[in-house]
């Protein structure tokens, strides 16, 4: 995987690949991520018949070929010129859900038509328009979309110095375009077309207009009361948060702090995800990002009791470096990984990753 960083890093342009691998101030949560991970020792059972293993499983109502789903990334044409369109077609061929971002550079119909064989699920950012939250949602779910993920980590948006060191902007014909009809009524005139991005501001002057810093607990009672498609609210790394969402009727919590690109100093989501698991397990699906990086992160992440884990970065540098080959490859080693970690562990099944097997 560090391979596929560097070799996708090389071949992008300043402006993109800063803009992936960007942390929020000092990025030391964006470094604390994929460090605790790999702090945490598994204490491995031996003499267990693993010959034969199980990782399929089921996520939210989806299939699943390994307890893993592709995290919602913005702007997939700045890695690959297929864009989104690749990445559907490398998650739907390794039987991964993948969770399309609201700021995609590809429409939500044309992905879900890419994704053949796998579920897409969308991702939300509530701006200040609420009702075009809506059109998107209703939009997503008329595609097929069969589950909603509220992202709430972002009032605002996370101060990347790369990103406004390089003016950070959309190059031209790359749109969010599931938004730019909302975006055009405000304006009349695309996101392009009206030059944002280019003062120095970085993403808050460029997708400012995306969120809205008044987003509270009354909106997502708001869209729950709207919603027929199940609700996974992204970005919670507190008990209580997470029992909010699950109480407000969310069927799913994804432990999160945004890659490190929101609150620089948010607690590695490694640290985060017990405390909230061991909450809302038992009434919700359990998913953990940040930092995943190898097949064993997957391993450790269930036996902290996620139910399925997921990665941003490593789908783009998979983009990166070939495209729907590269992604292919990339979810072919997390799986493969983890599904070694597993009979390496002394784990048949998923339900034998258990919590002992951090603990001896
Ligand atoms: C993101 N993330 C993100 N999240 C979201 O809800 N909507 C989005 O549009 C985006 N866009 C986005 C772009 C880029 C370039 C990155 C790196 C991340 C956050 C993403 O879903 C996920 O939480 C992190 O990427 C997980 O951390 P890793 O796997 O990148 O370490
Ligand atoms: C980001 C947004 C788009 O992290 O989620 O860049």
């Amino acid at each position: 995987m560090e391979e596929f960083e560097s070799v996708a890093y090389a071949r992008m342009t300043k402006m993109a690949s800063d803009y992936f691998r960007s942390g929020a101030w000092d990025e030391r949560t964006l470094r604390w991520n994929v460090e605790a991970w790999q702090a945490i020792r598994v204490f491995h059972r031996v003499m267990v018949d693993v010959s034969t293993r199980t990782t399929a499983t089921t996520l939210m109502g989806s299939k699943c070929a390994f307890p893993f789903v592709v995290a919602p990334t913005a702007l997939h044409k700045l890695a690959c010129a297929e864009g989104e369109l690749a990445t559907a077609r490398a998650a739907s061929r390794r039987g991964v859900p993948l969770i399309l971002s609201s700021l995609s550079s590809t429409g939500v119909e044309e992905v879900c038509r890419a994704a053949k064989h796998v579920d897409v699920w969308m991702q939300l950012y509530i701006g200040k328009e609420r009702a075009h939250v809506l059109d998107l949602a209703a939009r997503a779910q008329a595609a097929g979309c069969t589950a909603l993920v509220l992202t709430v980590d972002t009032p605002v948006w996370g101060v990347r110095e790369r990103d406004i060191q390089n003016g950070f902007c959309l190059p031209a014909g790359i749109e969010v375009v599931n938004l730019m009809r909302s975006d055009r009524q405000r304006d009349g005139q695309n996101a392009h077309e009206r030059g944002i991005g280019h003062t120095g501001g970085g993403i808050a002057e460029a997708l400012g207009w995306t969120i809205d810093a008044s987003l509270s607990w009354k909106d997502l009672d708001w869209l729950v009361s709207k919603q027929t498609l199940p609700i996974m609210v992204k970005g919670i790394c507190r008990e209580d948060d997470a029992l909010r969402a699950v109480d407000a009727g969310a069927k799913g919590v994804l432990v999160s702090n945004h890659g490190g690109r929101q609150l620089d100093g948010a607690p590695a989501t490694a640290e985060s995800l017990e405390a909230v698991a061991n909450a809302v397990r038992d009434r919700a699906c359990v998913i953990v990002d940040g930092g995943i990086r190898r097949g064993t992160d997957v391993l450790r992440a269930l036996a902290l009791g996620a139910h399925g884990a997921s990665a941003g970065r490593p789908i783009l540098w998979g983009l990166g470096v070939g495209g729907e080959e590269g992604v292919h490859r990339v979810l072919e080693l997390l799986q493969n990984e983890f599904d070694l970690a597993m009979a390496l562990a002394g784990c048949a099944t998923l339900e034998e990753i258990t919590a002992d097997l951090l603990v001896g």
